[in-house]
């Protein structure tokens, strides 16, 4: 069964004392429910990881940071190595999220790099991937698409299928309040898990998750799961407050009879 991921990207968002009581809210609501496969997770900002670790040890609330040096160790001012974030126990990281690719240049070989250096340390990447509204309205979102897995994963070894996450977050849905339709995010998400078919076989394909992102709220959550290969979110904005991570988490707790 499909682990279902409801995960809140937090960005440049919240400080110290914002993450800790964000932390201590939740986890105690998290804790009472049966969450199946549901996984609930949040990637603050580098100086505050520890102190969401902390307060959400021995919990089901799982934590991401959002990015990784694809160097080792030394002279790199300002990179934060997967051997750190290892040193944490952190588990979780996201690789290529679309605002890395726009304001740092990031391209597919430097995702690739990234993830290379998680796997060494046993981190999950979470691994971003979309297309923008021109390349969309120019009909190349398959082509982006395909040439972004290829680029991100060629080399790659996957046998399981559960080594990495992909997310689909269409750049043009970005924060702009204008999600995908479930269809289109269907489309993208079944194009993925065919690509992954075809390139990796049936056990990585019906295992790997591959979640949503753009302009996920509480209210057009339990749509967009419906879709068949929409295995979850990865949530910027609603992810923010409390209430409304939560809401989003009884919301894939619920649809999961549907998902099984
Ligand atoms: P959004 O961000 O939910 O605010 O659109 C999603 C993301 O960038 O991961």
């Amino acid at each position: 069964m499909r682990k279902l991921y409801i995960a809140g990207n937090w960005k440049m968002n919240k400080g110290l004392m914002e993450t800790r009581v964000f932390v201590q809210r939740v986890v105690p609501e998290i804790n009472k429910q049966d969450l199946g496969n549901v996984i609930p997770l949040i990637a603050p900002a580098y100086p505050f990881l520890e102190e969401a670790l902390r307060e959400s040890f021995s919990s089901a609330l799982q934590v991401a940071a959002q990015d990784v040096s694809y160097h080792s160790e030394g002279a790199y001012t300002g990179e934060v190595s997967a051997q750190m974030l290892a040193s944490m126990e952190l588990k979780y990281c996201i690789v290529g999220h679309s605002e890395r690719r726009q304001y740092h240049n990031e391209t597919d070989a430097m995702v690739k790099a990234r993830m290379l250096k998680l796997f060494e340390h046993n981190i999950t990447p979470i691994v971003c991937i979309g297309e923008t509204l021109a390349q969309r309205e120019e009909g190349k979102t398959e082509e982006v698409i395909i040439n972004q897995l290829n680029g991100c994963l060629e080399g790659i070894k996957l046998i399981k299928g559960t080594e990495i996450i992909i997310a689909y977050e269409p750049v043009w849905a970005i924060g702009t309040g204008e999600n995908a339709t479930p269809w289109q995010a269907q489309e993208v998400h079944k194009l993925i898990r065919n690509w992954l078919k075809n390139n990796y076989g049936e056990t990585v394909a019906n295992e790997l998750s591959i979640l949503y992102g753009g302009s996920i709220k509480p209210a057009n959550l339990k749509e967009l799961l419906e879709g068949e290969d929409i295995d979850g979110g990865l949530i910027g904005g609603a992810s923010l407050k409390e209430e409304d991570f939560l809401e989003m988490v009884k919301i894939a707790v619920a649809s999961k009879g549907e998902k099984c």
